[in-house]
Formats: structure tokens, C-alpha cells, sequence
């Protein structure tokens, strides 16, 4: 066990055996169930990547300072990085990760890099691209091009969830990581005119889903066509929430700072619609939970019983 860990605590399941006795053996059976448990499938018998969420979160479960700001903003706000974001613990939660799940593929969304419904653009945005003439209709095939996907020292995907088509930066990797590419999940409702930017500055991209990416679907494709077995989602609240809803989501690992911000608007761990009747929160194991000295806590969990 690594320094710092106390024993894993006593189980959801034994606590209530416990308090009501073993007729509620026979409750708990349907419990997995009725929770929508995905009772731990291997990376190796599955259809798409094992996917671990890695997060940092205000004891009140925020994720950022205040509503639609971008990582970057948030990673030059004092506010934040002096309270919340310690580079040390997020690199050891990381490699701890990777060493367990070696990764292939790390996620962001694209309200994490671009503001929504900004007009006029700020000083410095890419300028409106050209109409396109002619056939768009191949545009909305996979672009995989081999120079990209077949290259030497190929290590993993810098994954950038993007249904609308609205990051537009061209980034394609840093030189500190050089076996790491970006690869773009786009759906139907991305303009072609972004497609072509895509293809012209040699992003590879998937589509998927009408007027959002198809998560599942997407997944899907990063295991069948690009052979990812192991993800890493790093992404904000929606995106992390819209792939806990869609069941594809294995493990959270969560770094929990002693600050509160409040907030009705500001982005917490999970958004995503409410639960309707009938519908159960979706039950954790905790697998692992450390404090820190100064105060924060990693908490691993792994989704279902
Ligand atoms: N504390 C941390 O560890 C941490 C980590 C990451 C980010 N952040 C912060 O979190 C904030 C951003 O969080 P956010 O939740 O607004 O952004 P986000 O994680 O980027 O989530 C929005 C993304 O999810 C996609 N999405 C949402 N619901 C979907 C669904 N049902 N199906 C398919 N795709 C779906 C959106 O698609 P479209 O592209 O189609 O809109 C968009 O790409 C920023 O302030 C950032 O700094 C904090």
C-alpha cells in the first residue's frame, strides 16, 4: 500500500448487511443492477478504451473558479492555483494511473479551450474560414491519415472532444511529448469548412453522432480503429457527466482541495441532466483514499460495486 493510504473502509454492501441483517443479502443481489453497476469488464474483453477520469475539485465538488472560463484562464488564475491545482499530487495521481493502465489516450472537451457564445471574438482568434465549394460529403468520413497514425514513436492521443467544430488553435502536440498527437472527435454538425482546416493541417479526426459526438460510438472507434485500451479523461464537468450518463467510464480519481467556491453556474465534477424518476445515482467502490498535509485528498474509485 503506498504511504499515506489507510485500509480501504468497510463496504456499501457490508455496512447494510450489518445494520439490517442477511435477509438484505437478497436486496442487495439487485443492488448492481439497479445502480447501473459495470461490474469491472477488463480493458481486454471490452469494445471500447478502459476510461479513467483524473479531476480536481473544491471540497463543493467545483471544478473551476467561475463559469465558461477556459483551463487557461483558470491555470494563470491565482485564485485557483494557489488553493486547488498542486502540479506535485496531479503528476503522482497521473503516473500512478498510467503505471496500473498504461495510457493511449488522454481527453479533453472543447469548453475546456474555448469559450461558448463569445462575440465579437477576442483579440488573436483565427479568422473565419472560406466557404467551401464543391463535394463535402467526404469530409464526413474518418480522416486517419497514415503519416499521422502509422509515424515512428507513436506513444498516444491528445483527444479534443469537439461536436461543433470550434477549436480551431491547430494544435497538434508539444515538442516535450513528442510521441503524443492531437486527434479530433467531431460530429456531423461540424462545418465542413472546419473538416478541411482539419485535414489540411493534418489533425486526424473521427465523426460520430448528428449534433454531438456520439460518446459510445466515438469510444468505439478509438479502441476498433486506433487500438486504444486505455484512457484518461481529463476533461471538465459536462463532458466528464455526459460519459459517466453513457456508462463508459471505469475508475475517478479525484484530488479534493480544502476550499469551497460555491457558485450556481461555476462547473462542478459531474453536469449532467438530473436523474429521473426511477433512475439511481451511480454507486462507487472506493478503492483507495489519502490525505495530504496540506489538506487535500485523493479519493480513487472504481464505478459500480
Ligand atoms: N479541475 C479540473 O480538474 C478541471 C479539468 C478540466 C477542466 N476544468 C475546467 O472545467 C471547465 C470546463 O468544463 P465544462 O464541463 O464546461 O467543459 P468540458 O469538459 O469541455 O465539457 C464540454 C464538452 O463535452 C461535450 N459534451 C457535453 N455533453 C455531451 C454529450 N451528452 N454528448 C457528447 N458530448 C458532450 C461538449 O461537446 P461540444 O463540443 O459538442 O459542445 C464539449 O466538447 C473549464 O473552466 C476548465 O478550466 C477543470
Amino acid at each position: 500500500m503506498a504511504p499515506g493510504f489507510f485500509p480501504i473502509p468497510p463496504t456499501f454492501r457490508d455496512k447494510v448487511v450489518r445494520a439490517f441483517g442477511t435477509k438484505s443479502e437478497a436486496w442487495l443481489r439487485e443492488l448492481p443492477q439497479a445502480y447501473g453497476s459495470q461490474s469491472g469488464k477488463g480493458s481486454q474483453s471490452m469494445d471500447r478504451p478502459y476510461l479513467i477520469l483524473q479531476v480536481a475539485a473544491s471540497a463543493d465538488g467545483r471544478i473551476s473558479i467561475a463559469p465558461n472560463r477556459t483551463m487557461f484562464e483558470d491555470m494563470a488564475d491565482p485564485r485557483l492555483t494557489t488553493t486547488m491545482v498542486g502540479a506535485d499530487l496531479w503528476r503522482e495521481v497521473r503516473e500512478s494511473i498510467n503505471a496500473a493502465h498504461p495510457l493511449q489516450a488522454d481527453i479533453l472537451g472543447s469548453a475546456s479551450l474555448v469559450k461558448e457564445g463569445r462575440t465579437p471574438k477576442p483579440p488573436g482568434s483565427p479568422a473565419p474560414l472560406d466557404r467551401l465549394a464543391g463535394d463535402r460529403g467526404a469530409l464526413y468520413q474518418d480522416f486517419l491519415p497514415e503519416e499521422v497514425v502509422g509515424r515512428a514513436g507513436h506513444e498516444g492521443w491528445l483527444v479534443i472532444v469537439d461536436g461543433r467544430g470550434r477549436v480551431r488553435g491547430g494544435f497538434k502536440g508539444t515538442p516535450d511529448a513528442p510521441g503524443w498527437h492531437a486527434l479530433h472527435l467531431v460530429s456531423r454538425a461540424a462545418p465542413p469548412e472546419y473538416l478541411a482546416f482539419l485535414r489540411h493541417t493534418g489533425i486526424p479526426y473521427l465523426v460520430s453522432g448528428e449534433k454531438r459526438v456520439d460518446l459510445p460510438a466515438a469510444m468505439g472507434k478509438l479502441r476498433s480503429k486506433l487500438g486504444v485500451e486505455n484512457a484518461l479523461s481529463t476533461a471538465g464537468g459536462r463532458l466528464n457527466g455526459a460519459l459517466l450518463r453513457a456508462g463508459l467510464v471505469d475508475e475517478i480519481h479525484i484530488i479534493v482541495a480544502p476550499v469551497v467556491i460555491g457558485g450556481f453556474e461555476t462547473p462542478s465534477l459531474f453536469d449532467s441532466p438530473d436523474l429521473r424518476p426511477g433512475e439511481w445515482p451511480t454507486r462507487l467502490t472506493l478503492l483507495k483514499a489519502g490525505a495530504r498535509a496540506d489538506g487535500r485528498v485523493w479519493l480513487h474509485y472504481r464505478v459500480g460495486t
